[in-house]
């Protein structure tokens, strides 16, 4: 099965500064989606830690909706199918494929989990309530949203609201039970789990984030900057600068300088800046 040609849009190797508290030398591959549609409209970044002990471990004991990034989730055509087919290439099924709707409008959705080789908890998800993705075989798309921890719900949702995130897809409050056997002990207790309270903030074009927050709180696995598993998200624009300086003059604070890099094609502009939780979140200009 072909699950979306990935196209390889630039390569390097390059010094990243002040985010992760050093400057640790990184190999970064950015991989777009031909298969790409509206709903499934996002890139996935690849980093790989070069120096010292190469990259830093997955946190331990990560469940899902600790603060740190939990989850990359792809648009895909037929959950099923493209479950099976990653789970026959060597994919650890996480979640088997089930149906689903959400509140508080009741859009129905198909959702199933995977990992990918370094632990990375991989949602599929059609929104067969909201778009049915364009005709064609089974296949993933882009990615559709970010998953991350926050421990203060109302202050992350006025936060990215700023950054565009306005319309509000889904909120809930209970725990999902098909995440339960993700909960281990010592970290948590199986018998008694946190609630989750969950949120999908949508902006006019692009993928979402889904900020979670768990009560009672879980443990800090944002883990080091380039550790295994997902660790970091970008959120496009188009003028790096000007975006900065807004967000600058809203007193967000910024890691440094717009950095630039060329990749060849073209240049890859970013810059971090401190979300209230201290997930590593940049500011991305590409232009390729
Ligand atoms: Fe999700």
């Amino acid at each position: 099965m072909q699950l979306g040609g990935h196209v390889q849009l630039g390569r390097f190797e390059h010094t990243l500064e002040a985010v992760a508290g050093r400057a640790p030398a990184v190999r970064v591959a950015m991989l777009e989606s031909s298969s790409a549609t509206p709903v499934g409209p996002g890139r996935v970044k690849l980093v790989q830690v070069l120096d010292g002990d190469g990259p830093p471990p997955v946190p331990a004991g990560q469940a899902w909706g600790e603060v740190g990034v939990c989850e990359i989730c792809l648009h895909v055509r037929n959950v099923q199918e493209v479950h099976d087919a990653l789970v026959a290439g060597g994919c650890a099924s996480l979640m088997e494929p089930t149906s689903a709707d959400v509140p508080p409008t009741g859009i129905t959705l198909d959702i199933a989990y995977v990992a990918d080789p370094w632990g990375t908890k991989l949602e599929l998800i059609e929104w067969t309530g909201l778009w049915r993705s364009l005709p064609g075989p089974p296949r993933a798309e882009g990615v559709n949203h970010v998953a991350f921890g926050v421990t203060d719900m109302e202050r992350t949702r006025a936060f990215y609201a700023r950054l565009g995130f306005t319309e509000l897809l889904f909120e809930s409050v209970e725990f999902f039970d098909p995440m339960a056997p993700w909960f281990e002990a010592p970290w948590y207790d199986p018998g008694n789990l946190p609630a989750q309270h969950m949120t999908m903030p949508m902006p006019a074009q692009g993928a979402a984030i889904e900020p979670v927050v768990l009560d009672p709180p879980g443990h800090d696995c944002r883990g080091a900057w380039g550790h295994l598993g997902p660790m970091d998200f970008g959120i496009r624009v188009t003028n790096l600068d000007a975006a900065a300086a807004r967000l600058a003059s809203d007193g967000v604070q910024l890691h440094g300088a717009p950095q630039s890099l060329d990749v060849g094609s073209g240049e890859w502009r970013y810059i971090y800046f401190v979300e209230p939780d201290g997930n590593y979140v940049q500011l991305v200009e590409a232009r390729y």
